[in-house]
């Protein structure tokens, strides 16, 4: 069983981005610029956008962090995308998500210029993705397939069974792995909460990857023998024994599961790294031009 180190595989793609950025201050051109907004104070939304913040100063990006209170009317919010869409600084937009309920989601990722849209959910980078055109790929379902690439695991002809369906991740990396590219050529199942037999059809898969958000979901049971299991889940459970009151876990119960794996990513230190490595490399292309 080989750990897949999604801190390590993260720090080589950053320190990448870090030379070709200091390539492009050198040739007297602009360094990419991410503008994230993040509104009201989630503990969890706090804790990764301080992340992808402070992951931009790493490899010498510019970045605006706009917080707004939760009470921000959804007109407000909407104006603010506006100016950042105007600002030519700006390279990159993200829009912390969950959002108060009181503002509607997709009027705000609809209003993000789609050539700004480092997250890749507004529905014109969708399109382009879903038909294979260049496009900004999510970050999380494009850290996993940077993940898949950095430790050349075969993918084609494997069947991959996806847990989740969700617009961040279950439904786009279903898509990838089944594209004609290499990571890619996957026969893929895409699961969720009202599939049938889920067990058995886990106990298909070569690959799993399981983006449900319910802690220790997936267990030995459900794992063939040899199977590659990538953990999306960052569940916060509570635990007295650590300062914060809390502890992270993924969507797979691991000590079980990862005896039984060729490749397992760990939770922390797996796709949550990668996710933002998968954000820096959007942006830097936000920047230079997504074909460039
Ligand atoms: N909330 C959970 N995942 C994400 C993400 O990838 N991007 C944004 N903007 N919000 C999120």
């Amino acid at each position: 069983m080989q750990i897949l180190d999604g801190k390590l595989v993260s720090e080589a793609i950053k320190a990448q981005l870090a030379t070709q950025v200091a390539e492009l201050k050198a040739a007297g051109k602009k360094v990419p610029h991410l503008a994230a907004i993040l509104v009201g104070n989630n503990p969890a939304s706090e804790t990764y956008v301080a992340s992808k913040v402070k992951s931009c100063a790493e490899c010498g990006y510019n970045s605006t962090l706009l917080r707004f209170d939760e009470q921000i009317s959804e007109k407000h919010l909407l104006d603010q995308i506006i100016l950042l869409n105007e600002n030519a600084d700006v390279d990159g937009i993200l829009v912390q998500l969950p959002l108060p309920k009181h503002i509607n989601e997709e009027l705000v990722i609809n209003t993000i210029d789609p050539s700004k849209d480092v997250d890749g959910f507004h529905p014109m980078n969708v399109g382009k993705m879903v038909s294979g055109l260049p496009a900004f790929i999510p970050a999380t379902p494009y850290g996993i397939m940077l993940m898949l690439e950095h430790y050349n695991i075969p993918t084609a002809g494997k069947h991959a069974v996806v847990i989740g369906r969700s617009h961040i991740v279950g439904t786009p990396v279903s898509i990838l792995l089944s594209r004609n590219t290499n990571p890619g050529n996957c026969t893929v199942t895409l699961t969720h909460s009202r599939t049938q037999n889920l067990a058995e059809i886990c106990r298909q898969a070569d690959i799993i990857i399981a983006a449900i958000g319910k802690p220790d979901f997936v267990t030995a049971d459900m794992v063939k023998e040899g199977a590659v299991v990538v953990d999306v889940g960052i569940n916060r459970v509570e635990d007295a024994t650590k300062k914060s009151g809390f502890r992270l876990k993924g969507d797979v119960k691991f000590d079980e599961v990862a005896p039984k794996c060729s490749f397992i990513t760990p939770v922390p230190g797996g796709v949550g790294p990668m996710t933002i490595a998968a954000l820096l490399k959007n942006t830097y292309h936000a920047n230079i031009g997504l074909k460039g």
